[in-house]
């Protein structure tokens, strides 16, 4: 079932377009990542989605709630981490989410229950009772997430949730997202960190210049460019790579000791290579094949503004 749909949504500031014609969905229960640099209409999109910003056109329905027509059903069921923290820096951690518990219509009790709750999940019990503007950063991004988690909501909204952390911060934040998701949470994330991508999302939507360029799972973008597929080998003797011509490469490189051979067909360039060091007696060193990461598809695709798949 899709949770999210989005249907050629575009937004314009002054005529300038921020997010031109987008369309995607998200099924339950995935994480659901919107990867692009800087500029590229991820804020823009999530702010539309979570009702914050009008689209000048196309729709998007949360839980089959239109978000401009039934803004308070669809809102419901959101819980949302803007990318500027939005915790009151004069309240504690602990009154912060007692009173965004008191927004969202909690009675007491369930309120300070899910607080401390929440406070033990994101390892802020000991800094409960301190106000916020005492805070690092990444205390700061945990207590918004959980903030975002006073809602039982079943759909989050994460605007760059890793951003400017340190790695062990970072670290938490991921395994917290994984853990949210395994519960049964739907997540969206938006983030211009390509492993971040590569190890949370389900499937990821490649933004720039306000237009999706690509959909897919991780492993399948990378697929899209199998052209960056190669072999990188290196021989005990120098080996000019002019010499050597095989079936299916389409470009040798040298890198260093190493030579590297892109290709589609990485188990036929094997075989040629080890025909070759048997044939001029030259022994292999190392060999290696290697596939394209998430970052070269991101590269290939959002190198130029006209790019497409
Ligand atoms: N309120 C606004 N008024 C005018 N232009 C805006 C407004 N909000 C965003 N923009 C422009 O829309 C474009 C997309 O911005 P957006 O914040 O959605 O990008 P982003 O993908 O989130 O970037 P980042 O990775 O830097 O957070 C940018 O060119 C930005 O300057
Ligand atoms: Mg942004």
């Amino acid at each position: 079932m899709n949770i999210v749909k989005v249907n050629n949504l575009s937004k314009e500031f002054n005529g300038f377009r921020a997010v031109d014609n987008i369309s995607f969905e998200i099924k339950k229960g995935e994480i659901f990542g919107l990867l692009g640099p800087n500029g590229a209409g991820k804020t823009t999109t999530i702010r539309i989605l979570t009702g914050i910003l009008k689209p000048t056109s196309g729709c998007a329905e949360i839980n089959n709630f239109d978000i401009q027509k039934n803004p308070l059903e669809a809102k419901q069921l959101m819980g949302i981490v803007p990318e500027t923290t939005e915790a009151y820096l004069d309240l504690s951690a602990y009154k912060n989410l007692l009173f965004i518990g008191e927004l969202y219509g909690l009675n007491k009790k369930d309120r300070v229950e899910r607080a401390s709750d929440l406070l033990k999940l994101f390892e802020l019990e000991e800094s409960m009772n301190k106000k916020v503007k005492f805070f690092s950063k990444g205390m700061r991004q945990r207590l918004v997430l959980a903030m975002a988690l006073m809602n039982d909501s079943k759909i989050i909204f994460l605007d760059e949730p890793t951003s400017g952390l340190d790695v062990k911060s970072a670290r938490l934040i991921k395994s917290l997202i994984k853990k949210l998701n395994s519960e049964g949470k739907t997540i969206l994330l938006t983030t211009h960190n390509i492993d971040e991508a590569n190890q949370l999302c389900d499937n990821v939507a490649i933004m720039n210049y306000g237009k999706i360029v690509a959909i897919n799972t991780p492993e399948k973008l990378k697929d899209t460019i199998q052209s960056v597929s190669s072999v990188e080998v290196s021989f005990e003797k120098f080996v000019d790579p002019k010499n050597i011509k095989f079936d299916g490469v389409s470009k040798v490189d040298k890198e260093g000791d190493k030579l590297k051979f892109y290709t589609r067909q990485q188990e036929q360039v094997i075989f040629s290579l080890v025909d070759y060091s048997k044939s001029s007696k030259n022994k292999i060193v190392s060999l290696n094949t290697l596939k394209p990461t998430l970052e070269d598809v991101f590269v290939k695709l959002t190198e130029s503004k006209e790019s497409n798949v």
